[in-house]
């Protein structure tokens, strides 16, 4: 796969994109915490894939992942937007907790999202835009595909004494027509 440093213009342009309404992705998400007065972050992993479905409201999870220190695990998890909650199962142990994020912001950037005009990249031209904005305390950088197909986010975030980064790679992606 190629790597994403790339120079985005941003343009401003409020038009929504949301993502394909059944998509499948295989992830690699890096979490990095840093405490304040640490120069060492706390890091970990996990791979999994994705299923998405947007007329079912829900998304399926499941993979591996390995915490900081190297101890590693598995993990499944079903998120209903119907109901509204969310279904994990980490190391076997279940765990049901209340749906706060609207289905709409995790499937659609904002409509007030800074958009780049594309790049194209590769042999095969791949065309990418890139979304720019806040929320829920995070700067996000989201690139996608044509079609709203997403390829790769990174997040950043701060709070009184610690700062958050999040990379999501999609590995792969396959989508239902
Ligand atoms: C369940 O999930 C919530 C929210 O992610 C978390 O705060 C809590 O510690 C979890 N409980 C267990 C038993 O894993
Ligand atoms: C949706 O995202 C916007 C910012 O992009 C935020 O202001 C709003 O509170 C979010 N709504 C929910 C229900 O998560």
């Amino acid at each position: 796969m190629f790597s994403l440093t790339v120079f985005f213009s941003l343009i401003l342009l409020s038009e929504q994109c949301c993502f394909p309404s059944e998509w499948e992705a295989d992830q690699l998400v890096t979490t990095a915490t840093k405490s304040a007065g640490k120069t060492v972050p706390t890091v970990s992993k996990a791979m999994l894939k994705l299923s998405w479905d947007t007329p079912l409201r829900r998304y399926a999870s499941s993979g591996t992942y390995i915490a900081n220190g190297g101890y590693t695990g598995n993990f499944r998890s079903l998120a209903d937007y119907i109901s509204n909650v969310l279904y994990e199962v980490v190391d076997g142990k279940c765990n049901v907790t209340r749906i706060i994020k609207s289905f709409s912001n995790v499937t659609c950037t904002p409509a007030n999202a800074q958009k780049s005009s594309p790049v194209y990249l590769g042999l095969n031209q791949l065309q990418i835009t890139q979304y720019t904005y806040q929320q829920y305390g995070m700067t996000v950088y989201a690139n996608y595909a044509t079609g709203c197909v997403p390829v790769s986010y990174s997040s950043y975030g701060s709070s009184a004494n610690k700062e958050y980064v999040r990379i999501t790679r999609i590995l792969a992606a396959a989508q239902e027509i």
